[in-house]
């Protein structure tokens, strides 16, 4: 096992025996019904992406399936389509036009419902728009959007002319959009004025021009922006530059041909935190991301015609992209959208939009999980949660009691529970059950979905049969990422080299059971996972030492009740030593807390800042961060004689223990 081994965050795994096979009246309705679909040799794999990739509507068909020369994959790579005929056009002309495509409620209450018909008309005129802006195929298009129905409009209309999106968190700093729009060379941002959050009227307009002048000091001018308006907050327009959406928007024409695109042809890059300071630019294309997006949402989720389907997740993550736009849009599904956080402004939100909506399939992370859980039972007993027939989890380990407590209180004890494991990188769910088919267990995900080839090794590569190492995807997939933007050798590096160039590596320690299933334990990498949002150590390290009172930082993660991992900062101070008054040093804490929010976004505070006169090293100087985790979490310190100097350990340690008082 890798020096960095999680501590195992679920408890122990090995002993957890309850079972939940599928609900008989599920089973009998599931698309998804026996094991048969499992394709079993690479032959039938291969045959059987084929099939599902031939599900979607080709313009051109393809004949070559996938074409593989380590780490670089092609699937489908003779075809050509588009993105958003499949979450749109093929659903006119059908009974599906006329109904709601996308259910929308801001935080404020606002509603808005949108038919396929209506949201392909959207689609059409904002693509027409971003055309008359001078964007062409594979040009990027930087959005960063609350969560409204423009938001995607605006990505299924890149998608509509070839244009790759980057969507950037709402949450994210203005430093941080300016980095992506810099790394991927954008000209145009969508924006909005302001999203609510909490009662607050968030500026994003604002940021988005500070991001735009940070930009062009580094090279790279942003020529127009287009900007829905949202909250109605004052902003100014830059002459030339800036356009009202609604403007825009409204004076363009419904039609406009999807243009046909190589199957590789780049539909978003997705930035994600790694391991060093800079994000990456995660590739996903056209042809295999949306076969697997589209087929997994169909198999894991169940979608009917009828449903209601709630991802609780923001289109400036993954979740958003795979699951609230792309997935569940190509299957015909009605996708209700909620612009606003679970608290606001009560602690029963979410509860009440269930019932107000009859949503029928509700997926979140386990930190909302196990917040609810804390708000207590009554708040979901309040409210009438019949509608719901399944639901689902994803984005971080869910502890065994929180998925039973979420079975029983928000599912009634009749509804599958799916854990999905996934990444930005992996593009669609990789190992999760098939809730017509799997017995659950609570805490795994259990097996590889059809087509997926996934194994636990050891450290020196050896299948682990039963027992505990690193998770490892065997053979490509159609929505694998394809490399990190104008980086493939660091592609190379961080996902094909652990094991060899033709196994996929992760970067999660895994565990399998006596069944074969899995149980997925963590990062094992120098990345976090505090709610849910990954983020690198590094990234919060560069951000407390860009500080003028930082000389040195370690960032570690430590295991939290409701966040699953918090953020933990040890700092060395320049110019003199921490403030000898607790609440001097209270204030300096907080000032390094909100400067790591402004230069990454407000998911990034530290929770605990630890001062310290020196940081633990070994003697070749790198700083011992499985140390600095035990320390941290008051766990046992671990073996220091390798530390250049013990007493410092001891000084941490005490400091440690006082704060905690
Ligand atoms: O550590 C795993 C964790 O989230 C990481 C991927 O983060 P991101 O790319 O932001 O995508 C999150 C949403 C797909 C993984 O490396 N993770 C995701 N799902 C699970 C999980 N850990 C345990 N169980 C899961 N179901």
């Amino acid at each position: 096992m890798s020096p960095n081994e999680p501590a195992n965050p679920l408890g122990d795994l090995l002993r957890e025996s309850r079972r939940f096979p599928p609900p008989e009246s599920f089973a009998a309705r599931a698309h998804v019904r026996d094991r048969t679909v499992w394709p079993e040799g690479e032959e039938a794999r291969l045959a059987w992406w084929a099939a599902r990739a031939r599900e979607l509507r080709w313009t051109k068909p393809f004949g070559r399936i996938l074409d593989w020369d380590p780490p670089f994959a092609q699937w489908f790579a003779d075809g050509e389509l588009n993105a958003s005929v499949q979450c749109l056009d093929r659903h006119l002309g059908t009974p599906r036009a006329h109904k709601a495509a996308l259910v929308f409620e801001g935080e404020p209450g606002d509603r808005r419902t949108l038919t396929y018909a209506q949201l392909h008309r959207e689609v059409c005129r904002a693509a027409n728009v971003l055309r008359a802006l001078g964007v062409g195929r594979g040009d990027r298009v930087a959005i960063y959007m609350p969560l409204v129905p423009e938001a995607v409009v605006a990505m299924l209309a890149c998608a509509r002319i070839g244009a790759v999106h980057t969507v950037v968190f709402g949450g994210f700093s203005a430093k941080s959009l300016a980095d992506r729009i810099v790394d991927a060379e954008a000209r145009v941002v969508v924006t909005a004025d302001g999203g609510w959050r909490r009662g607050h009227d968030v500026p994003l307009k604002e940021a988005a021009d500070e991001a735009c002048a940070l930009a062009s000091s580094h090279g790279v001018e942003v020529a127009r922006m287009l900007v829905v308006r949202r909250t109605g907050r004052a902003c100014p327009m830059q002459e030339g530059r800036d356009a009202w959406w609604h403007d825009a928007v409204a004076a363009a024409s419904p039609d406009c041909e999807a243009a046909s695109l190589p199957a590789e042809h780049p539909l978003f890059i997705l930035y994600t935190s790694g391991t060093t300071g800079k994000p990456k630019g995660i590739l996903h294309t056209t042809g295999g991301y949306m076969t697997g997006v589209a087929a997994t949402a169909r198999m894991v989720f169940d979608l009917k015609d009828e449903d209601v389907y709630w991802c609780t997740a923001d289109i400036g993550w993954v979740t958003g992209h795979s699951y609230v736009v792309y997935g569940p849009l190509a299957n015909g599904a009605t996708v209700f959208v909620y612009e606003g956080a679970p608290d606001f402004p009560a602690k029963d939100r979410f509860w009440s939009l269930i019932a107000e909506h009859r949503v029928t399939i509700f997926y979140t992370a386990p930190t909302a999980i196990r917040a609810f859980m804390r708000w207590g039972d009554d708040l979901p007993a309040r409210h009438d949660l019949s509608s719901l027939r399944l639901l689902g989890s994803v984005g971080e380990p869910i502890n065994p009691e929180a998925w039973m407590w979420y079975r029983r209180v928000i599912g009634g004890d009749r509804c599958p529970v799916v854990d999905t494991w996934w990444q930005t990188e992996t593009g669609a769910i990789l190992i999760s059950p098939v809730p017509g088919v799997t017995v659950t267990k609570p805490g795994s995900a259990t097996q590889a979905l059809p087509g997926i080839v996934a194994a636990v090794l050891d450290d020196a590569g050896r299948p682990v049969e039963r027992g505990s190492g690193i998770l490892a995807i065997l053979r490509p997939w159609p929505s694998m990422l394809r490399t990190i933007w104008k980086d493939p050798e660091r592609y190379r590096q961080v996902y094909w080299s652990r094991f060899g160039p033709s196994v996929y590596f992760p970067g999660d320690g895994a565990k399998r059971d006596e069944d074969g299933d899995f149980w997925l334990l963590g990062r094992i990498d120098d990345v976090l996972n505090p709610a849910g949002h990954r983020i690198g150590t590094a990234e919060v390290e560069s951000a407390l030492v860009s500080h003028p009172r930082v000389a040195e930082a370690a960032v570690v993660g430590r295991p939290h009740e409701i966040k699953g991992d918090a953020i933990a900062a040890f700092v060395l101070l320049r110019g003199g030593p921490p403030p000898a008054d607790a609440g001097e040093r209270a204030r300096l804490a907080d000032a390094l807390r909100d400067h790591v929010g402004d230069e990454i976004g407000k998911i990034a505070r530290p929770d605990d800042v630890h001062f310290c006169a020196d940081l633990p090293k070994t003697r070749s100087g790198k700083i011992m961060r499985r140390l600095l985790r035990d320390i941290a979490s008051g766990r046992a310190l671990g073996d220091t004689t390798t530390l250049a100097d013990p007493a410092v350990v001891d000084a941490l340690r005490r400091q440690y223990a006082a704060a905690e008082d």
